[in-house]
């Protein structure tokens, strides 16, 4: 039994769709246990591009099956959008292929808007969200008002619940926020339509990860975002309103800690992220923008150009500690292949001090200043480079070097999009983790 959770170790996008993908051959189950349609995961397989907002990425993989677990915020119209999309390209054949649970809460029409209208009233101060309604969503939750897919399939409670819900809703949007309210009636009529249409995908799934476990069914779990988002342990309040460390899979997907075999961090060989907040190793001249191009760093989900910059060493540390990280997956190295120098933050430097690990005052981290080591470039292309042993000695230098400065092992390096121009160094369906 191995079950495994993928994770994003940097501030999002660092390839966790294509990681995925690449991994649910070798799983039975893929699960999103956290975040929402604020995701945005790339799978790239022959000419096909797919970008999944809430479905598993695993879902291209007719014969496994796709879970979304209660730690999901969900927004019916897109999740519907993502199964169309699936469906047109030939994929998601059988509706058994999905299963849903009945205890995610739903992303509403008033919580898109109010996280659009905040951003709005914060002017430059905004963090940037994608405007989802992912944090007015998650708010509603904690606050114990939420309205779950369950609800969704029972018209009556349904009604009760989004009555109560909207005249709160309605009065903050119009007397706080200046913006307009909603009709109870034109929400109710959409969303009765989406009930129709996700009914047969509902269920359980909590019970049925358990059960597959005890069948001996090796399960993945698919983070969303990345940890340094972690409403927790990320950079406050520039982050975004879930759990996005490993943690987060065990309560949102209903599984006990003791069930998980291994995390695995997905990283970028560089650093990027979107939206505002902090960024130490930030390139804000041609270099950024060069990696920016050769990377196409622009949001996978809003289209927004990404922020740029190296490798940031004290993020990837932070990451293996918040997340109990085994193995690192490096991905996107082959961007690296026009840039020499390449350089590397090992550390960062404060008022004069060095830290080693990320301060969790945003003010201070704002004012750190990343310390540089700097490694010769090798400036050859790496897309078809299958074995570790074929990419030039400097690349191997450079994954080294990685794994040097974290004391985790790089068991991939992704050398492009596409699902086989990856460097499978260990799989860890089939081999455990190794000690360096
Ligand atoms: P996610 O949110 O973590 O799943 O990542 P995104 O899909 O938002 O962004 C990653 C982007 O990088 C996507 O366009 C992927 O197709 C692409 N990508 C993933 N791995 C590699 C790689 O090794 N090399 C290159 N060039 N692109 C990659
Ligand atoms: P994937 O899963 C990158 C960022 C937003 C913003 C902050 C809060 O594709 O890696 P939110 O809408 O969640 O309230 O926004 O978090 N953000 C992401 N950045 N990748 C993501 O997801 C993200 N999801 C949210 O840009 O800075
Ligand atoms: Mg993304």
């Amino acid at each position: 039994m191995a079950n495994i959770i993928v994770i994003g170790m940097q501030w999002g996008d660092e390839g966790k769709g294509k990681i995925v993908d690449l991994l649910t051959e070798f799983a039975d189950v893929v699960v999103r246990f956290q975040g929402g349609n604020n995701a945005g995961h790339t799978v790239v397989v022959g000419e096909e591009t797919i970008i999944l907002h809430l479905v598993p990425s695993g879902a291209l993989h007719s014969q496994k099956k796709c879970l979304i677990g209660n730690g999901v915020v969900v927004d019916p119209q897109v999740l519907l959008e993502d199964i169309d999309d699936l469906k047109k390209r030939g994929y998601f054949k059988n509706d058994n292929q999905l299963l849903i649970s009945e205890d995610a809460h739903l992303i509403l029409p008033y919580h898109r808007r109010m996280d659009v209208a905040r951003e709005r009233m914060k002017g430059e101060g905004k963090i940037g969200t994608t405007g989802r309604g992912i944090g007015p969503a998650y708010e509603d939750k904690v606050g114990r008002v939420g309205i779950r897919v369950g609800d969704l399939l029972d018209e009556k409670i349904f009604r009760e619940k989004l009555e109560a819900n909207l005249s709160m809703r309605n009065a903050c949007l119009e007397t706080c926020l200046h913006d307009k309210g909603f009709g109870l009636e034109a929400i109710l009529k959409e969303y009765v339509g989406y009930a129709r249409k996700l009914k047969k995908y509902v269920g359980n799934t909590s019970i049925f990860i358990d059960r597959q476990m005890k069948q001996g069914g090796h399960i993945l779990f698919e983070g969303a975002q990345g940890t340094h988002l972690d409403v927790d342990h990320g950079t406050y309040p520039f982050v975004t309103s879930s759990n996005t460390v490993a943690g987060g899979a065990c309560t949102g997907a209903g599984v006990g800690p003791t069930k998980i075999t291994e995390v695995i961090g997905v990283s970028k060989a560089y650093t990027t992220r979107v939206g505002g907040g902090p960024f130490p190793t930030e390139l804000k001249d041609k270099v950024g923008e060069r990696i920016r191009e050769r990377g196409r760093e622009f949001g996978a989900t809003t289209g927004r150009p990404r922020r740029c910059g190296w490798l940031d060493i004290p993020l990837l540390r932070d990451a293996i500690r918040l997340n109990g990280i085994t193995g690192i997956a490096l991905t996107k190295i082959d961007v690296l292949s026009e840039f020499d120098p390449i350089k590397i933050c090992t550390s960062y430097k404060y008022r004069g001090e060095r830290l080693e690990e990320v301060p969790s005052q945003v003010k201070v981290l704002q004012e750190c200043e990343p310390v540089y080591e700097e490694i010769q470039g090798w400036k050859t292309e790496l897309r078809n480079t299958r074995e570790f042993d074929d990419l030039p000695p400097r690349a191997r230098e450079y994954v080294r070097y990685v794994e040097e400065l974290t004391n985790v092992e790089v068991i991939i390096v992704s050398v492009g999009e596409r699902r086989e121009e990856t460097v499978l160094r260990r799989n860890p369906f089939l081999h455990g983790p190794r000690l360096l």
